[in-house]
């Protein structure tokens, strides 16, 4: 453990949005352990070794129960929701192990790799449209976020007509300005997908949400107000994310020439592209964890009640694992990377993330070869520090 002089703040926004803040250098220096101040004054544990991030993120005595008063909070609107429990994401085992199986199959490598051809349609259909009606174009809207929204609604049986709907409720839930803001973002996605999954018990079709509801009727299966939980994670976390990964990977890549050529010269190289670009960028930065019994760590005593943060970004980056770690570098081992987590909350969607990613970016890049920036890098902007990373906007030509 490393005992800064002073605690660093954390959350902070990105200078580069695609390194960590400036903020964060005395954290990166502080391996594997050290203390952050979180907005609310609290001190939190922050994790930055890689190895230590694995131990601790498999270990059971740190829990991801959001509903527990001693949960770090690094937001007040984070803060504004700890009474709702978070399906998956917010349950510990063993409930968590009954959620999670429920919709593994869904999820599979195999599931994922049989999706291609669709995903390709879906990113053909837009890319169609951005040409016909470009140069310029503002390629979050019209491609970034309809290639994930698309695709998890054709997963989940949600219809995509209602996508101006969940994806501003996703928006206001992450990012909105306020905490009534995110709890009524939340409320009205939960009465959305609470009708959704009413229609579907009479007329079933062939979603993920409908095999749910199938189950709700299974003695032990989950509740109601259960499977909206799911819901939301699913749909939210099905599109948000992916979505940051497109724009804020092609922003990066045009920033990038040579890596750009070099990956245009040889596109055999594109899965170990997208493995780099994902620990590169750690959109999701800062997953959390409250220890609920005492664990040795780094020499030190994480003690029950402390709040334990894993900065993605700051592990990723670490140099023991990864030689010279802010450069981007296609030929390194990059698989490793926490960017999707690791331990039993393991991104549920990484398979279909990395399909998603694989296709959306090789074949922009395939339609569009003179693809580049239509302002000054600087000018085009990204989102804050406390939420997913991403690029609000992104303005191309070619
Ligand atoms: C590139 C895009 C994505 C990134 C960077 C990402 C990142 C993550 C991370 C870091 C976690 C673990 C959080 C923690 O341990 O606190 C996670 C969990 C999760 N992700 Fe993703 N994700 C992505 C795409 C997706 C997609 C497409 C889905 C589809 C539904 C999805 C669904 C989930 C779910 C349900 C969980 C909770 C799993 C559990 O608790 O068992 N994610 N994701």
């Amino acid at each position: 453990m490393t005992e800064l002089s002073e605690p660093v703040a954390f959350p902070q926004d990105r200078t580069c949005p695609y390194h960590p803040p400036t903020g964060y250098d005395p954290l990166r220096t502080a391996r594997p352990l050290t203390r952050i101040a979180l907005y609310d004054g609290r001190p939190a544990w922050l994790v930055t070794g890689h190895a230590l991030a694995r131990e601790l993120l498999a270990d059971p005595r740190l829990s991801t129960d959001r509903t527990r008063a001693d949960f770090p909070a690094v937001t007040p609107r984070f803060a504004a929701a700890r009474d709702r429990k978070v399906a998956l994401l917010g349950v510990d085992d063993p409930e968590h192990r009954t959620q999670r199986r429920m919709m593994i199959s869904s999820f599979t490598l195999k599931r994922a790799t049989a999706l291609r051809p669709r995903i390709q349609r879906i990113v053909d259909g837009l890319l169609d449209a951005v040409i016909a009606q470009g140069p310029p174009a503002e390629l979050v809207s019209a491609f970034a976020l309809p290639v994930p929204s698309m695709v998890i609604c054709e997963l989940l049986g949600v219809p995509y007509a209602d996508h101006e709907f969940f994806e501003e409720q996703s928006r206001r839930l992450l990012r909105g300005p306020t905490a009534a803001d995110t709890q009524d973002a939340r409320e009205h996605l939960e009465t959305y997908l609470g009708a959704l999954l009413d229609s579907k018990l009479k007329d079933p079709g062939d979603g993920l949400l409908d095999e749910l509801v199938r189950e709700q009727v299974r003695e032990g299966a989950p509740d109601r107000d259960e499977l909206i939980s799911m819901a939301v994670i699913l749909l939210v976390a099905g599109h948000e994310t992916t979505a940051n990964m497109i724009s804020l990977g092609t922003y990066t890549l045009l920033r990038h020439p040579e890596r750009l050529a070099e990956l245009r010269a040889d596109p055999a190289l594109l899965p170990a592209a997208v493995e780099e670009l994902m620990r590169m960028l750690s959109i999701a930065d800062g997953l959390l964890r409250v220890a609920v019994e005492d664990v040795e760590a780094a020499g030190t005593t994480i003690r029950a009640g402390d709040g334990v943060v894993f900065s993605t970004s700051v592990i990723n980056r670490d140099a023991d694992v990864y030689p010279a770690p802010d450069s981007l570098d296609w030929h390194r081992p990059a698989r490793h990377h926490v960017a999707f987590g690791f331990g039993i909350h393991q991104c549920l969607g990484q398979n279909l993330a990395r399909a998603e990613l694989e296709i959306a970016l090789s074949t922009l890049l395939d339609r569009l070869p003179t693809l580049r920036l239509a302002a000054p890098p600087d000018r085009i902007p990204f989102k804050p520090g406390d939420t997913i990373q991403g690029m609000l906007e992104l303005p191309v030509t070619w």
